[in-house]
């Protein structure tokens, strides 16, 4: 299938002529949907979606319902001719890039979910409106290519368990595959909002990724507040760095644990700025 090129799809009529294709070859969609300015983080998602599906599609769409910062939506880096290079380089079967109309068609309703508090903790609360605009674009990207699988990553933790709960609540029947962050060097998750950090704050935002490595070797020394607390009083300590949250929470509803026992799994996360760009990250403590 695969030719050695990319294949770059704009409009609806464009994309619905090669999914046409693909499905008389019977041949099974994987989804990686992104907002461009790709890094290895997105790439290694595209490298999973391969192992899982015939052929691969990767969309780059700068979603704004999902931006509850103007300044955000505006800054956010677009650097498409860099992003088709990259694709082309590992193989990715198609490219969707689709404009603010093809999205957002006239007669388009939402999709909603119930969240369960999911849009309640964190991102949600830090980010009022944040999910609901993920919720919409997934679904509706969902819903034009029909994948087989779509893969996202855990640095997002937050954006996957509500795409989990979008598969579920409108029984999509998508396997949705879950892929581990990719780290700089200095342990920085990576992401595509790093690109706007001077080389100090570069250095700076390691703390995030030093913290949770920390606080992962501390989990016998205390309970998960005071770990969490830890946490806070660590990274408020550095200069130039404004912490948002630092929670340590159930990896499955997300809701803060003050005893290990109280959950199986257990997930410490955090959010904080430095300068006008604001970062995320997360690691698992237990098991
Ligand atoms: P974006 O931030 O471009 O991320 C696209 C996908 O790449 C998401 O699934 C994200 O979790 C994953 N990703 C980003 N950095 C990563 C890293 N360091 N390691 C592993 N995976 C990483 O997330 C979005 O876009 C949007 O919300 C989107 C789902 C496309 C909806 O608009």
């Amino acid at each position: 299938m695969y030719s050695g090129t990319s294949q770059i799809l704009r409009s609806r009529a464009e994309l619905d002529s090669a999914l046409e294709a693909l499905k008389k070859g019977k041949l099974k969609i994987g989804l990686v949907p992104t907002m461009g300015a790709l890094h290895e983080g997105h790439i290694s998602l595209i490298q999973v979606a391969k192992q899982h599906a015939d052929v691969v599609i990767c969309t780059i769409f700068v979603n704004p319902t999902q931006f509850s910062d103007s300044k955000d939506l505006e800054k956010y880096p677009r650097t498409e001719e860099k992003d088709l290079k990259l694709l082309n380089q590992i193989g990715c079967d198609f490219v969707f890039l689709p404009d603010l109309k093809t999205i957002y068609t006239q007669d388009h309703v939402a999709a909603k979910i119930v969240y369960n508090g999911l849009d309640q903790v964190m991102e949600g609360a830090f980010r009022p409106g944040h999910f609901d605009g993920v919720v919409e674009v997934v679904h509706r990207l969902f819903t034009l290519t029909d994948p087989y699988i779509a893969c996202f990553g855990e640095k997002d933790f937050q954006q996957l368990a509500v795409i989990n709960e979008l598969v579920l609540q409108h029984e999509m029947g998508i396997e949705i595959i879950p892929c581990p962050i990719l780290r700089e060097k200095n342990g920085l998750a990576m992401s595509s909002r790093n690109e706007r950090l001077s080389p100090q704050q570069r250095a700076d935002a390691a703390v995030l990724c030093d913290t949770l490595t920390e606080m992962k070797g501390m989990t016998e020394l205390m309970n998960p507040d005071e770990l969490a607390q830890w946490g806070r009083d660590k990274i408020n300590s550095q200069e130039l760095c404004v912490l948002e949250y630092l929670e340590v929470c159930d990896s499955k509803s997300l809701r803060p644990v003050y005893r290990w026992k109280e959950a199986d799994e257990v997930q410490a996360f955090v959010a904080a700025r430095f300068g006008e760009i604001r970062l995320i990250d997360n690691m698992q403590l237990k098991p």
